[in-house]
């Protein structure tokens, strides 16, 4: 389902790309035989889920949308990104004020900012609210603070009974602070498998529950997951994914270290935010890795792309575009065409937006970005789950070809060393 056009990388590819060292890296990654082998379990999880857990989920959030006006989703990293990223793509980044029949979405321990806490508080009111927790370690420090506030909130509303019907844990199967707390009050429970990361996770109840409280088909999402994947493995070095990943990695060889996600759609910004995860905790290690950055084109074109265009030459590009869209919008016509808007009265905005892409890969070639352009045919469950397993197998796939471990992050834990010790948490 996800097309990729590597035209505008080809002037900057003076050597074939190394197909041997992609299919050894696929096979790597396959078979389970490489550094961080044991979280390789998102591999096969389209099509090899647990049915029962999946069905739960569903239940859940049947519940959910049935007793609850807003659902606080607390998890940071993967425990938040990829369900932001998916609601916000397939229903609106405006989700929440637009009219509908599911719960309103607030996310929060995806920092420590108090004023972002109070908001959400204050924009719940006095409606009735449900709590997903989501956290695969159960050990995180700005979840668990949130979790605590809502916690006591739902406790201060229904009484610590009915607040325990309106938390749902989504944790380890047996480890972790939070799976201790789950078991003990009795939350309902979810699972996050042992040999999935957070940042690959999306598709499990991480993301599953809360994207399923918005209203989205979960199994047209698995489905067309499941669809890419087997592009992914029957097709080898000409899949898609393993063409991005061998690209992208050759370009950064070539000094192009830099690459910038770039979409259309104002939809896309948290697919973004996630792809930007995906990619900078698997790859940035080892003093090496593309360092990922993402654009909300066509605005940025008034801020970012003047660097994009002249700056220093170390970019490359990655354009997603969807062949359709479900909105129709047509430029009016004026008779003053005072604007001088006139040749373009009658035209779709999705077609001018077309054009608008177009004009700017050509001109981000001719400036020395190269761009890579994938496609999809329409912003729906089936395309999305698509495009994370292509994002997640290419990462898998390019992380093994730069010689890293994808699937750990010990990067991230230096800051919180530093914090526990300023706030005089014990031990540290
Ligand atoms: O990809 C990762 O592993 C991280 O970004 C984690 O998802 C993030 O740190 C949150 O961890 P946890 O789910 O254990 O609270």
């Amino acid at each position: 389902m996800v097309r990729i056009d590597l035209s505008g990388t080809q002037q900057f590819v003076t050597k074939p790309l190394d197909e041997a060292a992609c299919q050894a890296a696929i096979d790597t990654l396959v078979n389970g035989t490489g550094a961080g082998s044991d979280f390789t379990g998102w591999v096969n999880l389209p099509v090899d889920y647990d049915k029962d857990e999946f069905a739960r989920i569903e239940k859940a959030a049947e519940k959910i949308k049935s007793d609850s006006k807003a659902l606080v989703v607390v998890g940071i990293g993967g425990s938040y990104l990829g369900a932001r990223a998916v609601v916000e793509l397939l229903k609106s980044p405006n989700y929440n004020v637009l009219a509908k029949n599911t719960p309103d979405l607030y996310f929060a321990g995806n920092g420590i900012s108090a004023q972002a806490v109070q908001e959400i508080i204050a924009m719940i009111g006095d409606r009735d609210f449900s709590v997903n927790v989501i956290s695969k370690s159960g050990t995180t420090t700005e979840p668990a603070i949130a979790f605590r506030i809502f916690k006591e909130l739902l406790e201060k509303k229904y009484g610590k009974e009915g607040a325990k019907g309106r938390i749902y844990a989504t944790t380890d199967k047996a480890r972790g602070a939070l799976k201790t707390l789950a078991t003990q009050e009795g939350y309902e429970s979810f699972i996050v498998p042992d040999n999935i990361g957070g940042r690959y996770s999306v598709l499990t109840a991480v993301g599953l529950l809360p994207i399923a409280c918005c209203g989205i088909d979960i199994n047209k999402l698995m489905q067309g997951a499941a669809q890419e994947r087997e592009q992914c493995l029957s097709l080898g070095v000409r899949s898609a994914a393993a063409q991005y990943a061998m690209s992208r990695q050759y370009l950064s060889a070539d000094g192009k270290f830099i690459e910038i996600l770039a979409a259309y759609e104002p939809a896309f910004r948290f697919m973004a935010e996630w792809w930007k995860q995906l990619y900078g905790e698997s790859e940035g290690k080892d003093g090496v890795g593309i360092f990922p950055a993402s654009v909300d084109l066509t605005p940025d074109l008034h801020s970012m792309g003047q660097y994009i265009q002249d700056g220093r030459r170390i970019l490359q590009e990655t354009v997603v575009f969807f062949d359709e869209t479900a909105a129709s919008v047509q430029v009016p016509g004026d008779e003053a065409n005072l604007d001088g808007l006139n040749y373009l009265a009658g035209r779709e905005l999705s077609y001018i937006n077309e054009k608008a892409m177009q004009a700017t890969k050509a001109a981000h070639i001719s400036g020395g970005v190269p761009v890579t352009e994938i496609r999809l045919p329409r912003n729906c469950e089936e395309a999305v789950g698509a495009l994370i397993y292509f994002f997640e197998f290419a990462c898998g796939v390019s992380g093994y070809i730069s010689g890293v471990n994808p699937f750990d992050q010990p990067g991230v834990e230096a800051y919180k060393k530093n914090m526990f010790h300023l706030l005089g948490k014990p031990g540290y």
